[in-house]
């Protein structure tokens, strides 16, 4: 039997061994189900304190529970581990390193280059490789690829290559990573095919591109569709302000059309690792061809102002309430960039917060999921959310609109809000000291 038909035969019967490299939102969560459809799995990761914790029965991710994490270990086939010797023992490889952004924004695939080194040294006959993390076109074929084939192994015959796009949206109650159809493309066909017989053993819907190039920009069409109508409401929702005129309620009105329109919200700015970042790799490309993505650098540029837009409207309405801004005391309600997630990657919030304090204006925040934080030199714990801690405020900006959150409570007890995400309406929760961004 071929390398092919041997992999495609220990997937079906669950002999397959299977590595995941990186376990972060993106790749504990895929090791887990596949753990749980009955394969042996090896989780691979650099990062010590995260390994420890697996290993003690602990998640660090919101959407795995310590738990589920128990049941695993229970199960005993699932090993967490540092040792990339891991690899050789595998027949199928996926790996879910960062991608982030260096400093001048353009992208840093470093991990990427790493992994690949660790997997090149020990790659043997008959592997399947499956990149998921987000990147430009092209990196599987041209980086990725060279790297493994100094190993001496032969694309095709000898190990197997295909990039899948990871789509999780953490805080999703309804799309987990199992119900949401996953894109991939191999660099040929029996790439994709097999990455497709793989996937399907845990996916609902596993859709085949013709190339890694169109599976990789995939996922950068999907995060540049959002951050440029995000750019596009955010900049409507200034407008509207300076017109007197409600956005939501414009949106909510818009939304009444059956074609044609799909709502998108105004915040206080973008976060996360994705929206920010994906465009971004896409744009760096594009100019290495020569050509000028205008919409994702304006939506870009656009998206990194709404935090310091946000912060001269709570001025404002301090100023014009007569208080003597530099003794404001302001309180921030939800740091995670999105709600129900701990994640404070590039959360607006930390922005808010600087700027605040750069305007002399003493500032505190509360958040359940985020315990403590640190932006520079500044290390900040979350505060209680008390009636107490709220009256002492003498305005409130809810950045973040976890869940958990007790709106009736804050309504009741604050002198001003300004409700970056309009979330006392959607709770049906009126009041003159509720101001809507
Ligand atoms: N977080 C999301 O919602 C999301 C959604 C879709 C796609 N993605 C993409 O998936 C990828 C992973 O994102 P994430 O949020 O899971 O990142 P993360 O930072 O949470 O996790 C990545 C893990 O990889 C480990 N790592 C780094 N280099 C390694 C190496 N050489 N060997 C072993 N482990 C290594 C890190 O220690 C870390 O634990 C990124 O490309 C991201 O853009 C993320």
């Amino acid at each position: 039997m071929n390398t092919y038909s041997v992999l495609r035969k220990k997937i079906r019967d669950k002999s397959a061994v299977i590595t995941v490299v990186g376990l972060g939102y993106v790749g504990l969560p895929i090791a887990l189900e596949f753990c749980k459809k009955g394969y042996k799995v090896f989780g691979l990761d650099n990062n010590t304190r995260r390994i420890k914790k697996l290993k003690d029965g602990i998640s660090y991710i919101d959407d795995i529970s310590t738990e589920d994490v128990k049941k695993i270990n229970k199960k005993k086939n699932f090993s967490a581990t540092t040792n990339a010797g891991v690899l050789k023992l595998s027949d199928v490889i996926i790996v879910c390193v960062p991608t982030p952004l260096r400093k001048i924004k353009e992208p840093d695939i470093s991990y990427i280059i790493d992994a690949s080194r660790s997997m090149r040294k020990q790659m043997r006959p008959g592997q399947l490789i499956i990149v998921e993390s987000t990147t430009y076109p092209g990196t599987t074929r041209e980086v990725i690829l060279p790297e493994l084939e100094k190993s001496g192994l032969r694309l095709g015959e000898d190990f197997y290559l295909a990039f899948s796009p990871e789509r999780i949206d953490p805080g999703n109650p309804k799309y987990s990573l199992t119900n949401i159809p996953k894109i991939i493309g191999g660099m040929d066909e029996k790439d994709t095919e097999l990455g497709k017989f793989l996937y399907s053993r845990i996916i609902d819907k596993v859709v085949g591109v013709s190339s890694t190039e169109a599976a990789e920009v995939t996922k950068l069409l999907e995060n540049t569709f959002r951050i440029v109508n995000i750019g596009l409401i955010n900049e409507f929702a200034i407008l509207c302000n300076k017109l007197g005129i409600d956005v939501w309620e414009v949106i909510r009105a818009a939304d009444t059309k059956p074609f044609g329109f799909m709502p998108f919200y105004p915040g206080p700015g973008i976060g996360g690792h994705c929206i920010p970042a994906d465009p971004m790799y896409l744009s760096w490309k594009a100019r290495k061809v020569g050509f000028e993505t205008k919409m994702i650098d304006i939506a870009a540029k656009t998206n990194r102002k709404i935090p310091n837009y946000v912060v001269k409207r709570a001025v404002n309405i301090l100023k014009k309430g007569k208080k003597d801004v530099r003794r404001a005391k302001v309180l921030i309600i939800g740091a995670a960039y999105k709600k129900d997630v701990n994640d404070l990657r590039e959360s607006p919030a930390l922005d808010i917060i600087k700027d605040l304090m750069k305007r002399g204006i003493k500032v505190q925040y509360h958040d359940n999921h985020v315990p403590y934080l640190k932006i520079h030199d500044i290390k900040m714990r979350s505060r209680k959310l008390t009636v107490e801690l709220l009256k002492k405020q003498d305005f409130v900006i809810v950045v973040t609109d976890h869940s958990y959150l007790d709106y009736k409570k804050i309504a009741g007890n604050s002198k001003l809000i300004l409700d970056t995400r309009n979330v006392f309406w959607k709770n049906k929760i009126k009041g003159e000291n509720i101001i809507k961004l």
